[in-house]
């Protein structure tokens, strides 16, 4: 039913929601687009505002690609649709039509997606990023692992191309979007979690 692919417009709909500046903006805190990094995640969040924010804007972060998926999984079983709804999800933190297309890199948003997705995706990428970032506490090294094995996980782990295909873009996006931290951690200027 073609009302069924209005469900990728609610999901980018939702994505567009930033926890990031939506919790900067409850708490009193300074729109993280213009402290740090510039970029609207937990991880700029902890630099200024302390670990509730940034726990908070993880977990909103997070959440919105897990409900993405799931409503669209509740109201179809077309393959299609829920993959899509999920990666509007993703493009909505990326360019969130409610703060003026200034999003964030996405990290969070790509985890929830591929935890409701393919849950053994989902947990790989999370266990991934969880051993880079005890092994070296680069936030930004661990997502960038985590992005380069991503299609890996899919190929190896999920149910089909649509999931594979969609996975490949989604990691060009977010290496993509972490170029300047890629400068910064070939200069040995990126920032360690926490700091
Ligand atoms: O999830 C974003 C993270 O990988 C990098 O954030 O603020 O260091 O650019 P940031």
């Amino acid at each position: 039913m073609t009302w069924l692919y209005l469900l990728p417009l609610l999901a980018y709909l939702l994505g567009s929601v930033s926890s990031a500046v939506v919790i900067a903006r409850v708490m009193g805190l300074r729109d993280p687009r213009d402290v740090g990094s510039g970029n609207p995640g937990a991880t700029n969040i902890l630099r200024y505002g302390g670990k509730a924010a940034a726990i908070l804007t993880l977990a909103g972060d997070i959440l919105k690609g897990v409900i993405a998926v799931l409503i669209a999984r509740a109201l179809t079983t077309d393959d299609i649709v829920i993959v899509l709804s999920g990666f509007a999800a993703f493009l909505g933190h990326l360019f969130p039509v409610f703060f003026g297309f200034r999003g964030g890199k996405g990290v969070a948003t790509a985890l929830g997606v591929w935890l409701a997705l393919s849950p053994p995706v989902g947990l790989a990428l999370l266990g991934t990023w969880v051993l880079m970032a005890v092994l070296f506490r680069y936030s930004s090294l661990s997502a960038l692992t985590a992005s380069a094995a991503a299609p890996l996980y899919v190929a190896w782990l999920s149910p089909g191309m649509p999931y594979l295909v969609t996975m490949v873009i989604m990691s060009a996006i977010l290496i993509f979007r972490h170029r300047s931290n890629i400068r910064n951690l070939l200069a040995g200027t990126e920032t360690k979690i926490g700091r």
